[in-house]
């Protein structure tokens, strides 16, 4: 499929938006100072917290980072959950939630199975999902635009 533009001016801290690439979802998150921090929490939670599987299928070479992305502050994810292919849900708000653990730090619910991933779409432990969410190939076109693809 064709490269996809993405428009991320004017996006709030704490925004996502969403467009569409290869008939997927891809998600843009405008992570919060706090969201970012609390990838530090989830490092031991999670299954493979630097990416290091399948280098450069799951995660681009220049995303393979403690954030998964080019710039800190935002996150580019393909909205699939890699167990059986549902989209997962922004559950963005710290703390106990249905469904969640208590210590929940914000991050990404699949209704499917209950696979949870971080804010920079590393799936925790013990879950069905075998891996983390794909970072598909992106470059920074200006401050405001995301090329996806
Ligand atoms: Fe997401 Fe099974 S499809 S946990």
């Amino acid at each position: 499929g064709a490269p996809v533009e993405a428009d991320i001016a004017g996006m709030a801290v704490g925004e996502i938006r969403t467009v569409e690439w290869r008939g997927n979802p891809v998600w843009i998150l405008r992570r919060s100072p706090e969201q970012i921090e609390s990838l530090k929490a989830t490092e031991s939670e999670v299954a493979d917290p630097k990416s290091l599987r399948s280098p450069g299928e799951i995660t681009p070479e220049y995303a393979s980072n403690q954030w998964r992305s080019r710039k800190p502050e935002y996150l580019v994810a393909v909205g699939i959950c890699p167990h059986l292919g549902c989209s997962p849900t922004a559950r963005m708000a710290p703390g106990a939630q249905t469904g969640l653990p208590a210590d929940w730090h914000g991050g990404f619910l699949c209704p499917c199975h209950g696979s949870t991933f971080d804010v920079a779409g590393r799936v925790y432990k013990n879950k069905p999902a075998p891996d983390n969410l794909t970072i598909p190939p992106h470059q920074y076109l200006s401050e405001t635009k995301i090329l996806v693809g």
